[in-house]
């Protein structure tokens, strides 16, 4: 099926969130087209909810602007649209449904609120309900309900007023592998039927399969918006690849070597992907290194690496890193955040880290 990308239906136009002296968001600009799948994805904290908070209206940015396509097809500010639930439908969290309440109940409360006309809602909840394979579900209660049928129903929900653009917030967040591909699949035939979907997520691999654009971001900036396979083009960085046999037992070790290693090393990955040129991986021992991409500045680092550390890492391979880059950084963007992303990647089985 071949669908038609008509014109921007949202623009983000330099939307800022502080909180206190702290900002979450800074100053984002994004077009979303017509029927366009777009990936919003980030490591914890990249203010990724906090955008949706804002296009939700559940928060006011600091400064900047959002826009949405009236029905004359120009732009306007968000905030002189009155009404927004059949313009847009959002999932943002977990979704919450009181556990002694029935799908029906669920969805007809919400359709009355949104003013759905009346004597069509019942159809419209069981033509939710069948889309979703939750109809036989539509008396029992929630409590009954296991956490991916939870999240069906939240996705369900969003659909209610047919609005024009979907946003859901990490649709596939702790559900197990069974699940997560029943939600991508569901997100797929949205997709297909010309829905505009825009969806938070840190699991780029998941994501990436379902979207035509992926918005990268990290500590409140968009640091790459392109389709995979650009962004696969465009963020080709050189990197070494050293094995270790044994952790990194000081921290510092990691500066150090940036310090020494300096005149070799891509510096720009620190301006522009918002990531040290040396990333410890605590996971699998594996020490990446951004370099400037010469077989020289590959020999002198070599030569440090075993002189001058030779008593804080013992090396088993080093070895410049022939696979997709894309993967990689988003790793190395889940490390800074945490050292313990261990958790996010273990937890959801995730592909990014066989990727590496
Ligand atoms: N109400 C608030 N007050 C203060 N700081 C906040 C508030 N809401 C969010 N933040 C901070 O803003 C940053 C961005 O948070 P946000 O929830 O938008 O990230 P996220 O990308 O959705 O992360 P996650 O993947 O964990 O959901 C975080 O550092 C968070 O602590
Ligand atoms: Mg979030």
């Amino acid at each position: 099926m071949i669908r038609n990308l008509s014109e921007t239906l949202l623009r983000l136009k330099d939307l800022k969130k502080d909180f206190g002296n702290f900002t979450a968001v800074d100053k984002i600009n994004l077009d979303i087209y017509g029927g366009e799948v777009i990936g919003f994805v980030g490591p914890n904290g990249a203010g990724k909810t906090t955008v949706i908070k804002m296009i939700a209206r559940l928060i006011k940015p600091t400064s900047g602007k959002i826009f949405v396509q009236n029905t004359k097809g120009e732009l306007v500010d968000l905030n002189s649209k009155l009404n927004i639930f059949n313009y847009f439908g959002f999932l943002i969290d977990q979704p919450f449904f009181y556990k002694d309440t029935t799908p029906k109940e669920i969805l007809k409360y919400l359709a009355k609120v949104q003013h759905y006309p009346k004597k069509d809602i019942n159809e419209r909840i069981d033509e939710l309900l069948k889309k979703f394979n939750l109809f036989r579900w539509k008396d029992k209660k929630i409590k009954t309900f296991s956490k991916g049928m939870k999240q069906k129903l939240g996705i369900a929900q969003t659909l209610l007023m047919d609005p024009k653009i979907i946003i859901l917030d990490e649709p596939q967040s702790g559900l197990d592998p069974k699940a997560r591909i029943e939600i991508r699949k569901l997100l797929k035939e949205l997709q297909l039927n010309g829905k505009t979907i825009f969806v938070a997520s840190h699991l780029l691999h998941e994501i990436s399969e379902i979207c035509d654009k992926i918005a990268l971001v990290n500590k409140g900036k968009i640091i790459a918006f392109n389709t995979i396979e650009n962004l696969k083009r465009n963020l080709k960085t050189n990197i070494i690849e050293c094995q270790l046999l044994e952790p990194i037992k000081d921290k510092n070790v990691i500066d150090m070597m940036i310090d020494l290693l300096c005149p070799y090393l891509d510096m720009n990955v620190t301006t522009e992907l918002g990531i040290k040129p040396i990333v410890f991986n605590s996971n699998n021992y594996d020490l990446g290194i951004y370099f400037d991409g010469t077989k020289e500045s590959m020999s002198e680092i070599l030569d440090i690496i075993t002189t001058k550390f030779r008593s804080e890492m013992k090396l088993v391979s080093f070895a410049q890193q022939r696979t997709s880059q894309l993967e990689r950084i988003y790793t190395e963007l889940l490390n800074e955040y945490d050292d313990n992303s261990s958790s996010i990647i273990t937890s959801e089985g995730d592909n990014i880290a066989i990727a590496r």
